[in-house]
């Protein structure tokens, strides 16, 4: 990929509408103290320190002015490089994400390698884009706030030592940040009434969790995807049916959808046999294939091309797929938000994130589930659902401030240095009466879960 066409493809977020005085900001800005570089473990596998003088547990809600500080968020788990500086009071200073959709056009899916080539050509000016479009420069910055899992190892990695290098070289504190959280706690950034404890229903190409987010790293999985995920079957539902995946998959489904008739094919709703909240979308995808052979389309003519019958049979395909991939969506949520409540008397707010969750059917449909159950929808701008850098900065944002954070790595850290990353690495602990016998079979953690390890720190302190 030639940088200067990735770049020429910069989506960039237009400026805050505040207008911003670097001057202010320096003279607010808040810098905690870390523990000195000669003590710190370079092993990054702490994840969180919390230094003696951290700064005040933050009880207000979220946004609320208490201290003011900026910080830089950075994104490569999966196939979009993003960066982003956000301030504590929720303000985006700059957004910027390149995407790899030529590669994905191309190859129908994200290819390791290649992914993360692609990432190292651009990590470097899609940072400094981000800085410039907010008008700061990395002394302005009180920490740098980084993906490290789950994803994939070779594109976290590229992330991973653009922020490193970066919080080395300015001496800044290093936030390890949980790409699903970040799915979920970008809704705070945006819905300034959302309290813990809520659920949030968070759909990407990669995970389907079901969560009851009790706090700030405290997660309840009520469910999670056995086999595929939701955005998974929407990319190869749109590749085998021949459709424009420069946008990826799912948005080009949506918009055919629009066409089709949602009941012509009777595609069965997955695990419906199973009481529980997990997903399965392996099963519906063989079922789209099936459809997709039988009615003798061929993937090689691209949609654009295809004659009128042929169209609109494909697009019966993708809004009866769509149908039924989301009734399986409401199906578990029904039976989450029946879970939550019992844990939880006290939740009004079902957050949907994650990038299927940009889709219009998909925040319909979910939305007259949670009506039905007195609750209230959150769904952050579509922007703000795909993978992007301001989710990993408001995420760093919210630990920062309760002085979870890593002190600055040191500047000379060599180029070969063993990064700790989290390829997989669980969100929460799983509900024990959720538990499916599937799931516990399949079950390959590398990693403890993030509350697993908040837990642990918080019980060190008592
Ligand atoms: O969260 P995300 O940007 O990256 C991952 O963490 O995976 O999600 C990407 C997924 C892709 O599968 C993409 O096809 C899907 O989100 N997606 C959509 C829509 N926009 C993005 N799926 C359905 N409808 C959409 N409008
Ligand atoms: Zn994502």
């Amino acid at each position: 990929m030639a940088v200067s066409s990735t770049l020429s493809r910069l989506n960039l977020l237009p400026r805050p509408s505040l207008p911003y005085a670097v001057s202010t900001l320096r003279a607010l800005k808040f810098r905690p103290m870390c523990a000195p570089l000669t003590s710190f473990s370079n092993s990054f596998s702490a994840h969180f320190s919390t230094p003696k003088s951290s700064p005040e547990p933050n009880t207000q809600s979220p946004g609320a002015p208490d201290y003011d500080f900026i910080v830089l968020g950075i994104e490569t788990s999966c196939d979009d490089t993003a960066a982003a500086v956000v301030r504590s009071s929720g303000e985006i200073l700059s957004q910027v994400v390149s995407s790899q959709a030529d590669l994905l056009a191309r190859y129908g899916g994200v290819a390791p390698k290649m992914a993360e080539e692609a990432h190292s050509q651009v990590i470097d000016q899609v940072v400094q884009e981000a800085l410039d479009k907010a008008n700061v420069r990395e002394t302005d910055l009180s920490a740098v706030a980084v993906t490290i899992g789950p994803g994939l190892s070779l594109c976290l990695r590229v992330g991973v030592q653009k922020a490193r290098k970066t919080a080395g070289r300015f001496n800044l504190p290093i936030i390890g940040v949980h790409h699903m959280e970040a799915h979920a706690l970008v809704a705070r950034l945006m819905e300034k009434k959302l309290q813990f404890p809520f659920m949030a229903l968070l759909i990407s190409g990669g995970h389907n969790l079901l969560i009851l987010a009790q706090d700030l790293g405290q997660y309840i999985q009520l469910g999670t995807t056995i086999d595929d995920a939701i955005g998974e079957a929407y990319d190869k539902t749109a590749k085998w049916l021949g459709l424009d995946l420069r946008r990826s998959g799912g948005p080009a489904i949506e918009e055919l959808a629009r066409e089709g008739d949602a009941k012509s094919i009777k595609f069965s709703i997955p695990m419906k046999q199973h009481k529980d909240c997990n997903f399965s979308y392996a099963g519906l995808k063989t079922q789209v294939r099936l459809a997709i052979k039988s009615r003798n389309i061929d993937a090689e003519i691209p949609i654009s091309c295809a004659s009128h019958q042929d169209r609109s049979s494909r697009a019966d395909i993708a809004a009866s797929f769509q149908r039924v991939a989301v009734l399986h969506l409401e199906e578990r949520c029904e039976r989450a938000i029946e879970w939550a409540l019992n844990i939880e008397p006290s939740i009004k707010h079902l957050v949907v994130s994650g990038g299927v969750a940009s889709n219009q059917y998909v925040r319909a449909q979910l939305d007259q589930v949670v009506k039905k159950n007195s609750l209230q929808l959150v769904c952050p701008p579509p922007s703000l659902c795909t993978d992007n850098g301001v989710m990993v900065a408001w995420t760093g944002i919210e630990h920062f401030r309760i002085g979870r954070f890593d002190p600055p790595p040191p500047a000379d850290e060599p180029e070969d240095f063993l990064y700790d990353l989290r390829p997989r690495w669980p969100l929460g602990e799983e509900y024990a009466e959720g538990r499916s016998e599937a799931r516990s079979l399949r079950r390959a953690r590398i990693h403890p879960s993030l509350t697993s390890i908040i837990q642990a720190s918080l019980q060190q302190q008592r």
